[in-house]
C-alpha cells in the first residue's frame, strides 16, 4: 500500500521509512528539510528497493497537502513532522504550537478532505510529566509537560482524541516514545543533530568521535540508584518496527489508541557512560554539573499494552543501541555533511 511519511528525512522517519520499504510498501515522503536532511533518503535507498516520492514542502501548506493526496492512491500517514528541541520551544513556543499543533491540524483536514483516516501519530512521554510511580503506563495521569514543546505534543493528542470522538470513520495510533537511540546496524543513517545536541546519547557520541570535549552529567542527587537520571532508552530500529504494527493494527480498528514504545528498563546517565566506554574501549571524558531544570529524576515505560494489542516489543537492549549508534558516528563524524 501507498503510505505518506512526514518528517521522513528525519532520524526516525528515515528509519521508518526503511522498514516501510522492506516491508514492501510504497512511500510518499514530505519533508521541508530544516532539521532532516535529503541524504538520508538517498541513502535509505541505497538499503532497500521500492518506490519513494518526495515531496519538499511543509505540512502547514494546505493546498500542497491536497495536491499530494490527489496525486497519490495514500491509505495510512505517519506523522513525524514537528519541531523537537525542548529548550528551542521554551524560547520561541509561537513555533511550537504553530508547526506542531497547527501543521497537525492542517494535515488532518486534508487527510479527511481525501478520505484517508488512518493516522500513527508521535507523541513523547514528556506528556507524564514528573511522576513519582514507575513504571508508566498509558493510563498513568498525565502530567503537566514541562516545555510547550511536551504541551504541543499533548495538544495534538487531544485534538485528535476529539475527531475519532467525533467521526467514527477514523483510525489513530497515538505513539508514546521513551528516548530513542541507535541506528540502522549499516552504519549509512542515524541521528545528526543541528548544532549542540541537546540528548544525552547524541552529545556522549560527539565527545567520544572528539567534536566536543567532555560530557556534562546533570545532577548526581536524583532519588535514584546511582543518583544520576533514569530513562528507558528504545532502539530506533525497534521503535521502527513498533510503527508498522500500529499501522496494521489500525487497519481493522476505528478509534483512539495509544501506546508506550519503550522497552520497560531504566538506565542511570552514568550506566550510559560505561556502556560508551566499553564501546569505544576507553573512558569517556565527562564531569559533574547543576541539574538541568525540567528534568525529572526518572522515566520508563510498562510496553505491555502494546505487546498485547500489537504483537510488538523491543528486543534490542542498550549495549546494541550504542554500538549501532557509535558505528554511525564514528563512519560520518559530521553526519550527514561527513
Ligand atoms: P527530526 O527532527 O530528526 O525529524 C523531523 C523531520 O520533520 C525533519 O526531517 C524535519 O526536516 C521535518 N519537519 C520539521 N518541520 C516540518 C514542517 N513544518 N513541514 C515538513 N517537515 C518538517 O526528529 P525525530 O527525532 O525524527 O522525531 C520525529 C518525531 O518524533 C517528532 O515529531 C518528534 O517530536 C517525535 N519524538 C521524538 C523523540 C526523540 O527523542 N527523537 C522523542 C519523542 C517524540
Ligand atoms: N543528560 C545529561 N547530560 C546531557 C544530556 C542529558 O546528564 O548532556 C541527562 C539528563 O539529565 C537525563 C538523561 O541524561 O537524566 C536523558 O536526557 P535526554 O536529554 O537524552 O532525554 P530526556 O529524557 O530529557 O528527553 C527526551 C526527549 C524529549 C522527550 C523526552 C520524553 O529529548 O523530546 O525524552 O521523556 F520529550
Amino acid at each position: 500500500m501507498t503510505i505518506l511519511l512526514t518528517g521522513g528525512a528525519g532520524y526516525i522517519g528515515s528509519h521508518v521509512l526503511l522498514c516501510c520499504l522492506e516491508a514492501g510498501h510504497a512511500v510518499v515522503v514530505l519533508d521541508d528539510f530544516s532539521n532532516g536532511s535529503p541524504e538520508a533518503l538517498t541513502r535509505v535507498q541505497g538499503l532497500a528497493d521500492g518506490q519513494v516520492t518526495t515531496w519538499h514542502g511543509d505540512i502547514r501548506d494546505a493546498a500542497l497537502l491536497e495536491r499530494i493526496f490527489a496525486r497519490h492512491p495514500i491509505e495510512a500517514v505517519l506523522h513525524f513532522a514537528g519541531l523537537k528541541a525542548v529548550g528551542e520551544s521554551v524560547a520561541n513556543p509561537l513555533a511550537y504550537y504553530d508547526v506542531n499543533v497547527g501543521g497537525s491540524v492542517t494535515l488532518a483536514r486534508a487527510m479527511a478532505a481525501a478520505g484517508v483516516f488512518r493516522l500513527v501519530f508521535s507523541s513523547t512521554a514528556a506528556v507524564y510529566g514528573d511522576q513519582a510511580q514507575m513504571p508508566l503506563t498509558e493510563t498513568s495521569a498525565l502530567g503537566q509537560p514541562s516545555s510547550p514543546y511536551g504541551c504541543s505534543k499533548l495538544m495534538v493528542e487531544q485534538v485528535l482524541a476529539d475527531l475519532c470522538a467525533a467521526d467514527p470513520r477514523w483510525s489513530v495510533g497515538v505513539l508514546r516514545y521513551f528516548n530513542p537511540a541507535g541506528a540502522h546496524p549499516s552504519g549509512r543513517i542515524g541521528e545528526d543533530p543541528r548544532g549542540v545536541p541537546a540528548n544525552l546519547i547524541p552529545y556522549a557520541m560527539q565527545v567520544a568521535v572528539g567534536r566536543r570535549p567532555e560530557l556534562a552529567v546533570f545532577g548526581n542527587d536524583y532519588p535514584t540508584p546511582d543518583g544520576t537520571g533514569m530513562r528507558d532508552y528504545i532502539h530506533v530500529m525497534d521503535l521502527a518496527l513498533g510503527h508498522l504494527a500500529a499501522m496494521e493494527h489500525l487497519a481493522d480498528h476505528t478509534g483512539h489508541h495509544i501506546w508506550n514504545l519503550g522497552t520497560g528498563r531504566g538506565h542511570s546517565v552514568l550506566e550510559v557512560i560505561r556502556g560508551m566506554e566499553r564501546v569505544i574501549n576507553r573512558p569517556l571524558p565527562w564531569k559533574l554539573a547543576p541539574r538541568r531544570p525540567g528534568d525529572t529524576a526518572q522515566c520508563w515505560a510498562d510496553p505491555a499494552r502494546a505487546a498485547t494489542d500489537l504483537g510488538w516489543r523491543a528486543t534490542r537492549g542498550l549495549d546494541e543501541m550504542l554500538a549501532d549508534h557509535w558505528r554511525w558516528q564514528a563512519q560520518n563524524p559530521e553526519g550527514y555533511q561527513s
